[in-house]
């Protein structure tokens, strides 16, 4: 039997260490749908047009450099365009059903993509202290950028992924919010697996 896990939230709250997490703790498959959104968004970075990408995207395209901080802006404009999503849609619920339960994160997944998920999340924090995770990890990774440019791009696609017309970022009715401000991972972490593990 399928048994989903659906975790939304904004950019560097935390969803994707708790996916990872709440994945390996059950036994479950992964999937990270942003990755999705920022291959198309790198195509087009290409040259590509966004539907046509959207539509011909394959597993190889998940694989390479899309963690730059211009791969997550393209992706979040591809994002507004309601038939990038529409083209994405079939691959996720065919993930999220698969036998052996599946977690996907990303915006949606709770209110679009899976909204009879058996166990529902939103992982949030704030502004601030997601930008200053997310600079870490860019330092970390080689990148080069500045606190004030990775809390001013955090902003800009918050506003544009709450703001936009199809499947806006917001919590599902009946998702539980987990904000991760003042938490260490290990709390984040122990905190969903908590909430799936009262569903299972
Ligand atoms: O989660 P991540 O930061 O990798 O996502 C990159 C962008 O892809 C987001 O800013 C958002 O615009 C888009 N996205 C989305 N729906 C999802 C996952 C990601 O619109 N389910």
């Amino acid at each position: 039997m399928s048994f989903t896990v659906a975790i939304d939230g904004p950019a560097a709250a935390g969803k994707g260490t708790v996916s990872r997490a709440v994945a390996a703790h059950f036994g479950f498959a992964h999937l990270d749908t942003g990755l999705l959104y920022r291959a198309v968004g790198a195509k087009v970075m290409e040259g590509a047009d966004a539907v046509e990408a959207a539509q011909a995207l394959m597993a190889e395209d998940l694989e390479g450099d899309l963690r730059a901080p211009g791969v997550a802006q393209a992706a979040s404009r591809v994002a507004v365009d309601p038939q990038v999503r529409a083209a994405l849609v079939d691959f996720q619920r065919a993930f999220a059903a698969r036998a052996g339960g599946a977690v996907l994160d990303g915006r949606d997944i709770g209110t679009v993509i899976c909204p009879e998920a058996q166990a529902k999340l939103f992982v949030t924090a704030s502004a601030e202290v997601r930008a200053g995770r997310r600079y870490r990890e860019l330092c970390e990774a080689g990148h080069e950028v500045t606190p004030e440019a990775v809390l001013a791009d955090v902003k800009e696609r918050d506003a544009r992924d709450s703001e936009r017309a199809t499947a806006p970022l917001k919590p599902a009715g009946d998702a539980v919010v987990i904000d991760t401000s003042e938490m260490s991972i290990d709390e984040a972490v122990a905190a969903a697996i908590a909430v799936v593990a009262e569903k299972r």
